[in-house]
């Protein structure tokens, strides 16, 4: 059968299905269009190049075309790239799938959010790929009915099944496969003497960071427990087995905590999909050690313990392919990383992300005087990475320096990448003997395992650092921090034709660092004098401020602290930290820069920073604060504060990381 051919039979078939139900369609599918005769001819392949070696993160996606409901999918689009694209294969046989296409917020998200650049493939796994083309294609459309319309064009739906693509996508999702963190499928293992074989159902596990439990490799016995609406004892050491409905699933679950569960599996009311089982308000602070998930209803579980059989449960995780592929607006492969939770929000994320990389990428195309120091070096232990570097003698001709920094993993794939978020700070000394040597040029924070960071910070008042042509920089975090691959260059550019045109800084005055946030924090910070050199135009105040450690109010990461320098006893310059600690503040920077889908809690707000990220200097231009006629004594005083007042913990303080300067320019 001709491709052409087959295409036409799939439009009749849309054709006549498409007023029917979607349960009618899929039932149909499988004797229309047997899968294995799919999509000989489907796919260009026009890069010789990979044939045969697997394409890995950054490598260019070769050429493909791809039938879809609405014709074909061609990339690179006849008209050239313009965004990226995003390909998302689904399978039913992942709890996970089935909830971010049943649940109506995910949807919406998708359908109102998506970034305007960004194109999206999706494709299914499976034999039903026709059904699960035309369903997934229904519930956007359904979502999208009293909402913009104009994404629909941008989401592309294929018949074809991922095993008939005939093109190397399915090897890259195959090769990028996973396992666990809501890729690859978790199930759940039952088995009762009267089987010959066990049952193993797809399992979604409650919200990530709800519920503190976490299943264990051995067998459970798992108990009947209604609908767990009420406590009941006979759970204690056992899974319970609870019904979906009557209360919520905080109520469930804290029930079954009480009666000494080991574990909660929720069954699906019979037709409701699988459900994002998470707390709600208040109920997100009674800590509950158990864990649970939710699972579609098992007839012969219900059965077996119906009739007093006993049933025992374990748990596992089946590898499978990537579920996400994403193609950036260069036309590079890109892992999609960690999706926490079954929402779309991950794809908008990844794809904001991808449009700040652009960005990114254009601006580094202009014309800049460039100084390399780090290419590609790792950056671990004690010493962290180090390297000497002669600066151009025309440094001096630009105004705005910029630190382009990115740091990469070991292996191309985001699964070799350090695990945990540490701080990086850049110190640079170009004379030993200088009161300068050694301070802090650049602060940035580590992702949760994701390779792709890739920031330009501003620092151009801190140029007088350079105090020789010849100067070391030390880039380091916690020795104990698995490995980073850092590159890093100095990238100098010109705000004006004429720099002559702008004041230059001339002179840094290194004022505070922070240190332990606890009750005697403010008390140890002098006030500190100074008159302001001769001849100086401006004075500004320069802070990179960033909180860690957790006390028992979760200061200073997850804290509202705030940071004041007071000059002359009157001006009181305040810097906030008011996400700290919000659900969505540091999503809310991925177009910032802050890497998404991170393998952790990336998303909360923090106290100055976020993971993935630089930390942005705080810059105040105080001119109009002091006297500037270089013989009165002006007088400055730090003080940082949680909830307006001296912090006060009751259990193992945080700290503050602080370097901050006052910059004189002529
Ligand atoms: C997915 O599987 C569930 C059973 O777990 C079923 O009820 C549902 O109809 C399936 N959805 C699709 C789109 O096939
Ligand atoms: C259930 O697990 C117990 C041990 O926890 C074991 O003794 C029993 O044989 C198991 N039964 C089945 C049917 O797997
Ligand atoms: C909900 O509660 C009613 C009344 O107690 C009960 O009959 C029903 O079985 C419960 N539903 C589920 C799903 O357990
Ligand atoms: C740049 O500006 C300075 C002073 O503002 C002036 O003296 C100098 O001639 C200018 N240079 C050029 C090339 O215009
Ligand atoms: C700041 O204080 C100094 C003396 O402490 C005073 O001479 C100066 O006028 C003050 N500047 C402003 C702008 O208030
Ligand atoms: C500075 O402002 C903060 C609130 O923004 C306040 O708590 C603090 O008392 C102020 N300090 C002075 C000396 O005005």
């Amino acid at each position: 059968m001709s491709s052409s051919l087959m295409l036409v039979i799939c439009f009749i078939f849309i054709a006549v299905n498409f007023s029917q139900s979607v349960g009618k369609v899929r039932m149909n599918s499988h004797n229309l269009l047997p899968p294995t005769t799919f999509g000989q001819n489907t796919a260009t392949f026009k890069s010789k190049r990979h044939e045969g070696t697997a394409l890995e993160p950054g490598d260019p996606a070769p050429a493909f075309n791809v039938p879809t409901l609405d014709g074909e999918f061609m990339y690179p689009p006849p008209a050239g790239l313009k965004g990226p694209v995003i390909i998302h294969a689904f399978t039913n046989k992942s709890a996970f799938l089935e909830c971010l296409w049943n649940t109506e917020s995910s949807l919406i998200d998708l359908v109102q959010d998506l970034p305007e650049s960004t194109e999206v493939l999706f494709v299914s796994f499976d034999d039903s790929s026709v059904c699960d083309a035309l369903w997934m294609r229904d519930q956007v459309q359904r979502a999208a009915l009293h909402r913009k319309k104009q994404v629909l064009s941008r989401l592309h739906f294929s018949p074809v099944p991922v095993f008939a693509l005939g093109n190397w996508i399915p090897s890259v999702m195959y090769s990028w496969a996973c396992s666990g963190h809501n890729c690859g499928l978790s199930q759940v293992v039952f088995t009762s003497a009267g089987w010959n074989m066990p049952v193993i159902v797809k399992r979604l596990d409650a919200r990530y960071d709800w519920l503190m439990g976490h299943w264990s490799q051995k067998q459970h016995r798992l108990v009947d427990a209604g609908d767990a609406c009420e406590p009941s004892p006979s759970v204690a050491e056992a899974v319970a087995w609870v019904s979906e409905g009557n209360c919520s699933f905080f109520t469930k679950v804290k029930n079954m905590a009480l009666s000494k569960a080991t574990g909660v599996l929720v069954y699906a009311r019979s037709g409701n999909p699988i459900q994002d089982m998470n707390c709600v308000g208040d109920e997100c602070s009674t800590p509950l050690g158990l864990p649970a998930a939710m699972v579609p209803r098992e007839p012969s579980v219900i059965q077996a313990l119906r009739f007093g059989q006993q049933v025992n449960v374990s748990f596992q995780s089946t590898p499978s392919p990537n579920f996400f592929i994403g193609i950036d607006q260069q036309g590079a492969l890109s892992e999609m990383g960690w999706f926490l939770y079954p929402s779309f929000k991950f794809i908008n994320w990844q794809a904001q992300w991808f449009d700040f990389s652009q960005r990114l990428h254009t601006r580094l195309c202009e014309p800049a005087l460039m100084v390399s120091v780090f290419e590609k070096v790792q950056m671990h232990g004690e010493d962290g990475a180090v390297a000497t570097v002669d600066l151009p003698s025309d440094v001096q001709g630009f105004d705005v320096l910029e630190l382009d920094a990115s740091l990469s993993c070991p292996s191309r794939r985001d699964e070799s990448c350090a695990p945990w978020d540490h701080t990086v700070q850049l110190f640079v000394c170009c004379d030993q003997s200088s009161t300068y040597c050694n301070l802090e040029l650049g602060r940035w924070v580590t992702s949760f395992r994701r390779g792709i960071g890739h920031w330009l910070t501003d620092v151009s008042p801190l140029r007088p650092l350079f105090d020789t042509g010849r100067c070391t920089f030390t880039m380091k975090t916690v020795p104990w921090a698995k490995p980073w691959v850092v590159s890093l260059s100095l990238r100098f550019t010109k705000s004006k034709a004429n720099v002559s045109d702008s004041l230059q800084p001339v002179m840094l005055m290194s004022l505070y660092n922070g240190g332990t946030f606890d009750k005697e924090y403010n008390k140890r910070f002098e006030p500190i004098k100074f008159t302001v050199p001769e001849s100086t135009k401006k004075v500004e105040l320069y802070a990179v401020i960033t909180g860690h450690g957790s006390d028992n109010d979760g200061c200073g990461e997850f804290c509202v602290t705030s940071h004041h320098f007071l000059i002359n006893g009157t001006f009181n310059n305040t810097r906030v930290f008011d996400s700290a600690g919000s659900a969505l503040g540091c999503a809310m920077r991925v177009g910032e820069g802050a890497v998404p889908n991170e393998h952790g809690t990336w998303l909360y707000g923090r106290g100055g920073w976020c993971d993935g990220l630089q930390v942005d200097p705080w810059r105040v231009d105080i001119t109009r604060q002091v006297d500037m006629s270089g013989i009165e004594a002006n007088t400055l005083l730090y003080f940082g504060l949680f909830n307006g007042q001296d912090p006060n913990p009751s259990q193992e303080p945080g700290y503050i990381v602080m370097f901050s300067y006052l910059v004189f320019y002529k």
